[in-house]
């Protein structure tokens, strides 16, 4: 098991380069198998999620050439195999394979994905539209078997704006005969960066971004070369960070559009920000004023910075609150704040911080990813030293944490234990 060690109270300034999303990642590298010819993707991030997709890539034979945050990707001898659970298992987004495999072969076998327990996490919209392209879905004890005679163009309206649905169906709709509508579909950045990616193939996807999404489908898809959007989660990790102890600190290579909602929130705890065309530079200020937030489908609050922000929240002066409507299981940082000093209750979906809290290092647990980056911001701010234990979770996400955050002047380290 890997810990992270953090001594409280160092101010950090300099520039932080913002990384690949990771959440467009994850589906673009499954994606990409359904090139008829091969695909390079630019900006990838060297986080473990990317290596677990990899390694699912290899078992199916696909050939894979890595250089540094780029990957080119050769389908043309791959074979259509189950993938195995030990595989699947490793990260949420494995369930991108069966979009694609669907979409290229129409016959996808997998277990069921893992991911972090922050809810049930059903799959049901997803099975909803693959269903409706024409497939048959049998679940074997834990394996999911989508197969289709032949997909046929649908219309398809989720019930809920899922990320993970929209996109899955719009992998497997891609090469269907017909044309597809998905209704109440998600609008988040990363949807329309896989779009994007389909559509330099040769797809022909429109309107991703906006809650109705078109594909015609189309028979052949050829070679392109594609660039991952900017991780607008790890950009507003670090501005909350650099809200808490940041001098100058600069959050570069970052689409601002793409973190509205965070910024007009900070703004309104009364941060300091300068918001450039594609940085931010903040600064700590003494005083910060309550709020209120509640997570929402893009362009709202994003679920995935409630819990970094909680941290924010412990040095404003008054009660503020966080309703998360997205996952039911999302306050698993909390116990390990209220360790650390913080004044924070929950009832039902909704955590009420009292502050300012002084916060004072002490051992604490990364539960899951998001919930492992708030231990590192509240480990920056603490008096004395902070060890955050299951520091995998937050590997699966943030490139080169220790080294960015070393590299502006915290003092944090890492080591296998
Ligand atoms: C994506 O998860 C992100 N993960 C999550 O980020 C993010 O929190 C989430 O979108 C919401 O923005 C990736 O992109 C890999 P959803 P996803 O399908 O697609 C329910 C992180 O920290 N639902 O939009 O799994 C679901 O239970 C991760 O980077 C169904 O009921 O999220 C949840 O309550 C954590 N049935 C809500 O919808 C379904 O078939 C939103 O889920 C699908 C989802």
């Amino acid at each position: 098991m890997k810990i992270m060690e953090i001594d409280g109270g160092k101010e950090i300034s300099g520039t932080i380069r913002i990384s690949g999303a990771k959440n467009a990642t994850v589906a673009l590298i499954p994606a990409a198998i359904l090139t008829d010819e091969q695909a390079t993707i630019c900006n990838i991030p060297e986080i473990t999620d990317t290596e677990a997709l990899c390694d699912i890539l290899t078992t199916l034979n696909v050939k894979i050439h890595r250089a540094s945050e780029s990957i080119v990707i050769d389908p043309q001898e791959m074979k259509n195999i189950e993938i195995e659970e030990s595989y699947s298992k490793k990260l949420r987004a494995s369930y991108y394979f069966m979009g694609a495999l669907l979409g290229k072969y129409k016959k996808a076998i997998m277990y069921f994905p893992g991911g972090c327990s922050i809810g049930a996490r059903p799959i049901d919209q997803h099975l909803k539209g693959f269903e409706a392209l024409g497939a048959k879905v049998t679940v074997d004890r834990n394996k999911y078997i989508v197969e289709a005679e032949e997909l046929k163009g649908a219309n398809i309206y989720l019930d809920i704006a899922s990320v993970g649905a929209t996109i899955n169906i719009m992998l497997a709709a891609t090469k269907a005969k017909g044309t597809t509508i998905i209704d109440n579909a998600a609008k988040e950045p990363e949807i329309v960066n896989v779009a994007t990616f389909l559509n330099n193939m040769g797809a022909k996807i429109t309107g991703a971004g906006t809650s109705t999404i078109k594909i015609e489908g189309v028979e052949y898809l050829h070679q392109c070369f594609h660039e991952v959007i900017p991780d607008r989660i790890e950009a507003g990790t670090y501005i909350i960070a650099g809200s808490l102890c940041g001098k100058n600190l600069k959050i570069d290579n970052i689409i601002p559009e793409h973190i509205d909602s965070l910024l007009s929130k900070l703004e309104e705890i009364g941060v300091d920000l300068e918001v450039g065309a594609d940085y931010v530079i903040v600064s700590k200020k003494e005083k910060y004023k309550s709020s209120t937030i509640k997570t929402a489908v893009y362009p709202g609050f994003p679920t995935d910075l409630q819990q970094p922000l909680t941290v924010l929240l412990t040095q404003s002066t008054g009660k503020s609150k966080i309703i998360e409507t997205i996952w039911e299981n999302r306050f698993m940082h909390i116990p390990y704040l209220r360790e650390l000093g913080a004044d924070i209750s929950i009832k039902n979906q909704t955590a009420t911080i009292v502050g300012p809290t002084k916060l004072t290092g002490t051992t604490v647990v990364a539960t899951d990813l998001r919930a492992g980056a708030s231990m590192v911001i509240a480990g920056l701010i603490a008096t004395g030293k902070t060890k955050i234990t299951n520091v995998e979770h937050i590997l699966r996400g943030y490139e080169q944490i220790v080294e960015k955050l070393t590299s502006v002047g915290a003092k944090i380290t890492i080591k296998e234990i």
